[in-house]
């Protein structure tokens, strides 16, 4: 293990925090109460090169590796949610499945628009019958001709209406349950694909979660990622990656509460003294930082692996179960720290909060993650 970060690592997290607090952070708490995301921040994330960080230059991207990705995840997170998530979702559940499965074809003509952010990425995988049970899902591809033909919905799509290209899951073969099932590559646009509804959320407000609808919706056969049968597989793997940028999204979180509450402690005067004066206000500070800093080696550990191509799955899990639970530990504690008004939207760690819960929920929950580890550990 490496317990230092490269030069170029190093610069990444500078930059990425430079642009983060003075472009993403002012505008974070009005994007959350209108629950609108400002677009021209992805240009401008796209022209640092965020848009496509783990992939070659060949495919539009910058060449750098997985625990650099998570670096930039963490330091959006930082400030904003929401712009972690559109980041995380686009580069993990959207460009990998596509730069990994897919055709020397289908790179060129997906992956580098993707990878140089001229286009946003999206996964559909979630229906209203299959969260946690991945392999139940009932959308179908029936191939017909020369194309498949979707039916069926998916919800909770995160970047859902404002993607370019979504990586769909559909079952193939009703009959062979999660073995039946297959991966598409669909573009906005195609006739049959629609958008249902917009959710309202507790947190990660301004992130664009949606419902897509496929009625009768003809894709090429080409569109086809992998083969046929390989759905089920293609999503375990990208999950692996994807928990990874979860998790560093859930540590950017809690890393942007305990500095919020940090810095609040030393100026916050009550009985004569700054708060930080209490030793009450000192423990929490300590056990914030021994949990984030514990988060972070975790997540750090799972982006070695990947990136030294050895096996992750559990240590993806692990890093995804502790970060995600830190956030919300670490930010309800910086609420408290905060006092009153920490529960206002003066300040910003009511919202980082609301934000941290969803961590826990999505690409797999807490209880998933449990599952996931414990079946590494037993088997
Ligand atoms: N890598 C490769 N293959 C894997 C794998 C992995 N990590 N995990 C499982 N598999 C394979 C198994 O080897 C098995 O293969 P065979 O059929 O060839 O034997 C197959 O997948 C089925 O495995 P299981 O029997 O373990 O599958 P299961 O149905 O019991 O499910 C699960 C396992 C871990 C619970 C899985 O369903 C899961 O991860 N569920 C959570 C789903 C999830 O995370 N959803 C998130 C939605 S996306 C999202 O949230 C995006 C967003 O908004 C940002």
């Amino acid at each position: 293990m490496i317990f230092k970060l490269t030069e170029e690592q190093e610069m990444l997290r500078k930059t990425v925090r430079e642009f983060a607090e003075t472009e993403i952070a002012p505008k974070a708490a009005e994007m959350d109460e209108k629950e609108e995301y400002d677009w021209s921040l992805w240009d401008k994330m796209a022209e640092l090169g965020l848009s496509g960080i783990p992939f070659p230059e060949e495919y539009g991207g910058v060449g750098m590796d997985h625990m650099s990705y998570a670096i930039a995840v963490e330091e959006l997170g930082r400030v904003c949610g929401s712009s972690s998530v559109l980041l995380s979702a686009h580069t993990s559940l959207c460009l990998w499945p596509i730069y990994n499965f897919g055709t020397e074809e289908q790179k060129q003509k997906y992956l580098v628009p993707l990878a140089q952010g001229e286009k946003v990425g999206a996964m559909g995988l979630t229906e209203p019958a299959a969260g946690s049970d991945a392999g139940a899902m009932k959308l179908t591809a029936k191939l017909d001709g020369d194309e498949y033909v979707l039916d069926g919905t998916k919800i909770f799509i995160t970047n859902g209406e404002r993607a370019d290209v979504y990586v769909v899951i559909a079952s193939t073969d009703p009959s062979k349950k999660h073995k039946g099932t297959s991966a598409f590559i669909v573009e906005k646009g195609t006739p049959g694909f629609t958008f249902g509804k917009k959710e309202h959320k507790m947190g990660i407000r301004a992130s664009n979660t949606y419902e897509l609808v496929f009625e009768n919706c003809r894709i090429p056969k080409e569109n086809l990622l992998g083969e046929e049968g390989m759905g089920f597989k293609i999503v375990m793997k990208t999950l692996d990656g994807g928990r990874i940028g979860i998790a560093a999204q859930a540590l950017g979180i809690a890393q942007g509460a305990f500095d919020q509450a940090l810095a609040y402690s030393k100026t916050r005067e009550q009985f004569g003294k700054p708060i930080c004066a209490n030793q009450a206000i000192q423990w929490m500070l300590a056990d914030m930082h021994c949990r984030i800093e514990a988060a972070r080696l975790l997540i750090y550990k799972a982006a070695y692996l990947k990136d030294t191509d050895q096996p992750f799955s559990q240590e993806a899990a692990m890093a995804k179960l502790v970060a995600s639970e830190t956030a919300m530990w670490v930010t309800t504690k910086a609420v408290q720290i905060h006092g009153g008004y920490g529960y206002t939207r003066e300040y910003p760690v009511e919202r980082m909060m609301r934000d941290a819960k969803i961590t826990e929920i999505y690409e797999g929950t807490s209880e998933i993650q449990r599952i996931v580890i414990a079946a590494n550990l037993l088997k």
